[in-house]
């Protein structure tokens, strides 16, 4: 089972929001018939699609299906219920290869990579196409999709997703080198690169192309690192296109990007170049963005006005549209039944504290997958010296960690949960559990993760750098005992969130145990303050804002309006890290 908080992300789905903002089950807020036209479908194109099949004996037709895991599925999964939509995506498990054959027409029995065995019995294509239709209705409902799977031969899919896109691309956004270590750009991966990320992205573009086929004028939505070179060839191929680009992880400084040869560096700023707009998640990524095409494509010129690029005779615009989270969506969740049971549990454990010491032990929660970028580790060590300057907390306060492990198989991921594990067993020491100041919890237990942020009486989200990090967003919705916010400034949901949390540089031990130490003893008034004014934006600002305001900027370019989105510091506080 995939881990389904892969991103922090909530896997609730919802109604968008109307051009208002209101959430409305009934209405159809986004408009299809008017933004796409006559036969009209949206098209998204991302390496994840929203299914993962897995071939699974007993199954009916040897197959069962399960929403893909992570932000960016949980971000796009429901556009269907509003919208025409031709999703393409990658095949990335043997179930996937499977349905991509069958939805491609028809399943031969033919050898595909990574079936689970060349001697499966060949299965009739009808009887699997039924399947992988009723699981698209059944795990997708109501929603007007049509799924197309491009099962890459495994000499593509190798380097493109294991090389290439993962570690390679996630650890430069992510800053997760050691710059003196890595990353090396050797034969191997510049190999990984022409034999793989090349090839997938135009596979991807192509399969993209064939989706728009009879659509006059196709919007295009491409999603993430995976995709970096796709608008060129979707626009080389499609002209009448209108094509955005969504990076949904960090976009680090070019100083960052420098590093990499200049060849690699300028395909990725060009190939973007070829999408009318590039969205990022905030606008100092949007800010790196721009300065990496004033950097690396000569022949590009960034307006003065910072939001657009001349380039070749066009005109791209470059904008911020922050993910969010989906409130009622989160809200159904969080009063569901399983969500009730972990409650039930986390309960009767601090009952039982409380018994022994006499008070109910204050929660500090974190929710995470064990991914170095989060930053787990300085957290655990800011709460031991914490603990170390003011030994009666141990009583006091637990840290609830409802930690999941994540992209087994990386060296530098079993490296850093190990030292995770090493920090938390100090300051556990031979204690009993219930006495033990940090409470480990799997993460891939959601409900356990929406429970504990229930409780919380302190969010800590620390991450080095984080493109968005949704569970910052659902704590401020989730938390029943107004939690307040320690978040990471370089985490990008600080843009919208930081004026009313403790912001924290990532690195600072001591700032961090000093914030954790000022949450804990916030006055409720306080606390009550600000946890209001972060509850209010992230509704405010939810999962169909974020849509809303992609699809009307591109409709506004189809129509050769300007793109009518602001900048996020016109609407939103700017960051202002507190003296500490
Ligand atoms: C997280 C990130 C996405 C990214 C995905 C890749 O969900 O938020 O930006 O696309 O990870 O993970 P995957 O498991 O699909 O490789």
């Amino acid at each position: 089972m995939p881990n389904q908080r892969d991103a922090g992300n909530g896997t609730a789905s919802r109604p968008i929001p109307d051009r208002n903002g209101h959430a409305s089950a009934a209405a159809s807020p986004l408009r299809g018939d008017d933004r796409l036209g006559r036969n009209g479908r949206l098209i998204v194109v991302s390496n994840r699609g929203p299914i993962t099949f897995e071939v699974q004996r007993g199954a009916p037709a040897g197959l069962s299906g399960d929403r893909g895991p992570g932000g960016l599925v949980t971000a796009l999964a429901e556009l269907g219920r509003h919208l025409p939509v031709s999703w393409v995506a990658a095949a990335l498990t043997p179930g996937d290869v499977v349905a991509a054959e069958a939805l491609a027409g028809g399943y031969a029995g033919a050898r595909v990579r990574r079936r689970p065995s060349s001697r499966s019995r060949p299965v009739r294509g009808a009887r699997i196409r039924a399947r992988v239709d009723a699981l698209i209705r059944d795990r997708l409902p109501g929603q007007d999709l049509r799924l197309h799977l491009v099962a890459l031969p495994e000499t593509v899919f190798e380097p493109y997703y294991r090389q290439v896109c993962n570690p390679f691309l996630w650890f430069v956004q992510h800053l997760m080198y050691s710059p003196a270590y890595g990353p090396n750009v050797d034969a191997s991966l510049l190999g990984a690169w022409r034999s793989g990320y090349v090839p997938a992205n135009e596979r991807l573009a192509d399969a993209a192309v064939r989706a728009a086929s009879g659509i006059h004028g196709p919007l295009v939505l491409l999603q993430d690192y995976h995709l970096y070179l796709a608008a060129a060839r979707v626009r080389d191929r499609r002209p009448d296109a209108t094509i955005l680009h969504f990076t949904h992880i960090p976009w680090p400084p070019a100083s960052v990007w420098q590093l990499l040869p200049r060849g690699m560096r300028r395909a990725i700023c060009e190939g973007l170049l070829g999408a009318d707009i590039v969205g990022l998640q905030t606008d100092r990524y949007a800010s790196h963005f721009l300065d990496s095409v004033a950097t690396f494509v000569p022949d590009a010129h960034v307006e003065p006005d910072g939001r657009s690029v001349e380039w070749r005779g066009r005109t791209i615009r470059v904008r911020s549209y922050p993910i969010s989270v989906d409130p009622d969506g989160l809200r159904r969740v969080a009063g569901s039944a399983a969500v009730a049971e972990r409650l039930a549990r986390l309960d009767e454990r601090v009952e039982r504290v409380a018994a022994t010491t006499g008070e109910r032990p204050a929660l500090i929660v974190r929710a995470d997958r064990i991914e170095p970028s989060k930053n787990a580790l300085r957290g655990f060590i800011a709460f031991e010296a914490l603990l170390e300057r003011r030994p009666e907390l141990r009583d006091r306060v637990r840290f609830v960690a409802v930690q999941a492990p994540t992209r087994p198989g990386i060296a530098e991921y079993e490296r850093y949960a190990a030292a995770v594990r090493e920090v938390v067993a100090r300051v556990n020491g031979l204690a009993e559990p219930d006495d033990q100041p940090i409470w480990l919890y799997d993460g891939s237990d959601y409900a356990m993760a929406i429970a504990a942020l229930r409780r919380a009486d302190v969010v800590l989200v620390n991450p080095i750098v984080d493109g968005m990090n949704l569970v910052a967003k659902e704590a401020a919705l989730v938390g029943d005992r107004l939690p307040v916010l320690v978040l990471s400034e370089t985490a990008g949901a600080a843009e919208q969130l930081a004026a009313d949390s403790l912001p924290v540089a990532p690195a600072d031990i001591v700032g961090t145990a000093n914030q954790l130490e000022r949450a804990l003893a916030m006055p409720a008034d306080e606390r009550r303050a600000r946890a209001g004014r972060l509850r209010a934006s992230v509704r405010e600002q939810d999962i169909g804002w974020w849509i809303n305001r992609q699809l009307r900027d591109l409709e506004a370019i189809r129509r050769g309006a300007q793109p009518p989105s602001r900048r996020l510091r016109d609407t939103i506080r700017r960051v202002e890290p507190e003296a500490v």
